[in-house]
Protein backbone atom coordinates (compact mmCIF):
# COMPACT_ATOMS: atom_id res chain seq x y z
CA UNK A 1 0.00 0.00 0.00
CA UNK A 2 1.58 3.51 -0.91
CA UNK A 3 1.42 6.71 0.95
CA UNK A 4 -1.17 8.29 -0.85
CA UNK A 5 -3.79 4.98 -0.53
CA UNK A 6 -2.96 5.33 3.33
CA UNK A 7 -4.35 9.18 3.86
CA UNK A 8 -7.32 9.28 5.91
CA UNK A 9 -10.76 9.32 3.65
CA UNK A 10 -12.75 11.98 4.26
CA UNK A 11 -16.85 12.62 3.92
CA UNK A 12 -18.78 10.45 1.42
CA UNK A 13 -19.87 12.12 -2.00
CA UNK A 14 -23.19 13.09 -3.35
CA UNK A 15 -22.86 10.94 -6.74
CA UNK A 16 -19.06 9.34 -6.59
CA UNK A 17 -17.94 5.87 -5.27
CA UNK A 18 -15.77 5.38 -2.81
CA UNK A 19 -13.48 3.57 -5.28
CA UNK A 20 -14.13 6.91 -7.76
CA UNK A 21 -12.69 8.94 -4.60
CA UNK A 22 -10.15 7.29 -4.51
CA UNK A 23 -9.28 6.90 -8.11
CA UNK A 24 -9.44 10.63 -8.43
CA UNK A 25 -7.90 11.45 -5.28
CA UNK A 26 -5.00 9.80 -6.19
CA UNK A 27 -4.62 11.96 -9.14
CA UNK A 28 -4.86 14.92 -7.60
CA UNK A 29 -2.64 14.26 -4.58
CA UNK A 30 -0.20 13.61 -7.57
CA UNK A 31 -0.50 16.91 -9.06
CA UNK A 32 -0.28 18.51 -5.50
CA UNK A 33 2.86 17.15 -4.77
CA UNK A 34 4.32 18.03 -8.20
CA UNK A 35 2.84 21.54 -8.32
CA UNK A 36 4.40 22.19 -4.42
CA UNK A 37 8.02 20.25 -5.86
CA UNK A 38 7.77 23.01 -8.59
CA UNK A 39 7.01 25.96 -6.38
CA UNK A 40 10.06 25.06 -4.53
CA UNK A 41 12.20 23.98 -7.25
CA UNK A 42 10.98 28.34 -8.36
CA UNK A 43 12.31 30.11 -5.32
CA UNK A 44 15.94 27.66 -5.37
CA UNK A 45 16.23 28.72 -9.27
CA UNK A 46 15.26 32.41 -8.09
CA UNK A 47 17.85 32.62 -6.03
CA UNK A 48 20.34 30.43 -7.78
CA UNK A 49 20.42 32.10 -11.11
CA UNK A 50 23.29 34.35 -12.50
CA UNK A 51 24.09 35.99 -15.86
CA UNK A 52 23.21 38.71 -18.20
CA UNK A 53 19.10 37.28 -17.89
CA UNK A 54 19.23 37.73 -14.30
CA UNK A 55 16.99 40.07 -13.69
CA UNK A 56 13.97 38.86 -15.92
CA UNK A 57 14.24 35.26 -14.86
CA UNK A 58 14.59 35.86 -11.18
CA UNK A 59 11.33 38.15 -11.62
CA UNK A 60 9.45 35.69 -13.58
CA UNK A 61 10.51 32.65 -11.13
CA UNK A 62 8.60 34.71 -8.48
CA UNK A 63 5.84 34.80 -10.88
CA UNK A 64 5.43 31.37 -11.38
CA UNK A 65 5.87 30.29 -7.82
CA UNK A 66 2.21 32.06 -7.09
CA UNK A 67 1.37 30.24 -10.04
CA UNK A 68 2.38 27.25 -8.82
CA UNK A 69 1.29 27.64 -5.24
CA UNK A 70 -2.08 28.73 -6.24
CA UNK A 71 -2.95 25.82 -8.31
CA UNK A 72 -1.97 23.49 -5.58
CA UNK A 73 -4.29 25.31 -3.18
CA UNK A 74 -7.15 25.16 -6.14
CA UNK A 75 -5.83 21.12 -6.87
CA UNK A 76 -5.82 20.43 -2.63
CA UNK A 77 -9.51 21.75 -2.08
CA UNK A 78 -10.86 19.98 -4.93
CA UNK A 79 -9.43 16.71 -3.20
CA UNK A 80 -10.97 17.80 -0.13
CA UNK A 81 -14.24 18.80 -1.94
CA UNK A 82 -14.45 14.87 -3.26
CA UNK A 83 -13.31 13.40 0.13
CA UNK A 84 -10.15 12.78 0.18
CA UNK A 85 -7.68 14.32 2.21
CA UNK A 86 -4.58 16.12 0.68
CA UNK A 87 -1.19 15.82 1.59
CA UNK A 88 1.56 19.10 1.25
CA UNK A 89 3.44 17.74 3.71
CA UNK A 90 7.48 18.03 2.65
CA UNK A 91 8.04 14.08 3.74
CA UNK A 92 5.11 12.89 1.83
CA UNK A 93 5.82 15.48 -1.10
CA UNK A 94 9.55 14.13 -1.20
CA UNK A 95 8.58 10.82 -0.74
CA UNK A 96 6.03 11.60 -4.30
CA UNK A 97 8.71 12.91 -6.22
CA UNK A 98 10.88 11.32 -8.90
CA UNK A 99 12.59 14.54 -10.08
CA UNK A 100 15.98 14.60 -9.77
CA UNK A 101 18.08 17.24 -7.79
CA UNK A 102 19.08 20.65 -9.05
CA UNK A 103 22.79 21.14 -8.07
CA UNK A 104 23.28 24.42 -5.49
CA UNK A 105 25.42 27.45 -6.02
CA UNK A 106 25.15 29.44 -8.98
CA UNK A 107 23.18 28.60 -12.34
CA UNK A 108 24.10 30.02 -15.28
CA UNK A 109 20.83 31.78 -16.91
CA UNK A 110 20.85 29.11 -19.70
CA UNK A 111 20.71 26.54 -17.59
CA UNK A 112 18.23 27.61 -15.31
CA UNK A 113 15.79 27.71 -18.84
CA UNK A 114 16.90 24.41 -19.56
CA UNK A 115 15.76 22.63 -16.16
CA UNK A 116 12.62 24.99 -16.07
CA UNK A 117 11.77 23.54 -19.98
CA UNK A 118 12.29 19.95 -18.26
CA UNK A 119 10.71 20.04 -15.56
CA UNK A 120 7.57 21.83 -17.55
CA UNK A 121 7.68 19.43 -19.89
CA UNK A 122 7.58 16.60 -17.31
CA UNK A 123 4.51 18.30 -15.13
CA UNK A 124 2.55 18.79 -18.62
CA UNK A 125 3.28 15.27 -19.50
CA UNK A 126 1.86 14.21 -16.37
CA UNK A 127 -0.94 16.64 -15.97
CA UNK A 128 -2.55 15.93 -19.18
CA UNK A 129 -2.16 11.83 -18.45
CA UNK A 130 -4.19 12.56 -15.25
CA UNK A 131 -6.67 14.47 -17.30
CA UNK A 132 -7.92 11.70 -19.39
CA UNK A 133 -8.11 9.60 -16.02
CA UNK A 134 -10.15 11.84 -13.95
CA UNK A 135 -12.00 12.68 -16.83
CA UNK A 136 -13.30 9.24 -16.95
CA UNK A 137 -15.23 9.64 -13.57
CA UNK A 138 -15.84 13.43 -12.57
CA UNK A 139 -15.29 16.07 -14.92
CA UNK A 140 -15.34 18.57 -12.59
CA UNK A 141 -11.95 17.59 -11.02
CA UNK A 142 -10.55 17.20 -14.99
CA UNK A 143 -11.97 20.81 -15.25
CA UNK A 144 -9.51 22.00 -12.39
CA UNK A 145 -6.51 19.72 -14.16
CA UNK A 146 -7.11 21.67 -17.14
CA UNK A 147 -7.04 24.63 -15.71
CA UNK A 148 -3.20 23.27 -14.33
CA UNK A 149 -2.52 22.14 -17.69
CA UNK A 150 -3.71 25.66 -19.39
CA UNK A 151 -1.09 27.71 -17.08
CA UNK A 152 1.59 24.96 -17.07
CA UNK A 153 1.44 25.21 -20.97
CA UNK A 154 1.42 28.87 -20.91
CA UNK A 155 4.80 28.56 -18.83
CA UNK A 156 6.84 26.48 -20.95
CA UNK A 157 5.95 28.28 -24.13
CA UNK A 158 7.18 31.63 -21.95
CA UNK A 159 10.14 29.59 -21.00
CA UNK A 160 11.20 28.08 -23.90
CA UNK A 161 10.98 31.54 -25.89
CA UNK A 162 13.93 32.44 -23.82
CA UNK A 163 16.05 29.63 -25.32
CA UNK A 164 19.19 31.09 -27.53
CA UNK A 165 18.51 30.47 -30.97
FE1 LIG B 1 13.00 36.96 -3.83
Amino acid sequence: MTTIETIQQGEAHPTLSHHEQIEIGRELQATLAELINLALLGKHLHWSVVGAGFRSIHLELDEFVASWSTLADLVAERSVAVGYSPDGQAKTVAESSELTDVTTGPLPDREVIQILTHRLIEAVANCRVRIASVGAHDLASQDVLIKVALALEEQLWMVRAQRDR
